[in-house]
């Protein structure tokens, strides 16, 4: 499979075009963003373990029958997916306190969520990926 021009460099992925025009390789870097971005470090092997973190997840999702874009794993860094077109919204499970939701309720940092918290993001770094819920669907 041939990488071809570069499509989009996220925060922590890099998405480049194939020969295939349905098929697109999503490379992992090191880079680790907080606070939409403002915040950049580097973490040695990040992208390999997020790259085989998610293989497995989508392999686990096609088991139950759950159609994924997944095609198969390129290199330790590298992923072949389906080009699809993209809803921009996030979700976020939660199994310990942290971050913006340690801040938003109030509660002690770590605290053990159980059973874990499920949030629904606009993905929109210029808006601060605002939170929604369903009955935002037709805005
Ligand atoms: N399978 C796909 N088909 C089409 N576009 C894709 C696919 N996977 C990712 N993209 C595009 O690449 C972008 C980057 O992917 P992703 O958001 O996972 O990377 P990221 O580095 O975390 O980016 P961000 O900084 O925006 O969070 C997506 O917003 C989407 O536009
Ligand atoms: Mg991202």
């Amino acid at each position: 499979m041939q990488k071809k021009a570069e499509l989009y460099r996220g925060k922590e992925k890099t998405v480049y075009f194939t020969d295939d025009p349905n098929l697109l390789v999503l490379e992992f870097r090191n880079d680790t963003s907080a606070l939409d971005g403002e915040r950049i470090e580097q973490f040695e092997r990040k992208g390999m373990i997020n790259n085989k973190f998610n293989y497995f997840i989508m392999q686990q999702l096609e088991q139950t029958g759950i159609p994924t874009q997944m095609e198969r794993l390129l290199s330790d860094t590298e992923s072949l997916v389906k080009k699809l077109t993209m809803i921009p919204v996030e979700w976020v499970i939660r199994n310990r306190a942290a971050g913006s939701l340690v801040k938003r309720l109030g509660i002690e940092e770590g605290r053990l969520l159980e059973p874990p918290i499920f949030d629904l993001f606009l993905k929109n770094d210029t808006q601060h990926d605002p939170m929604i819920n369903e009955s935002y669907w037709l805005c």
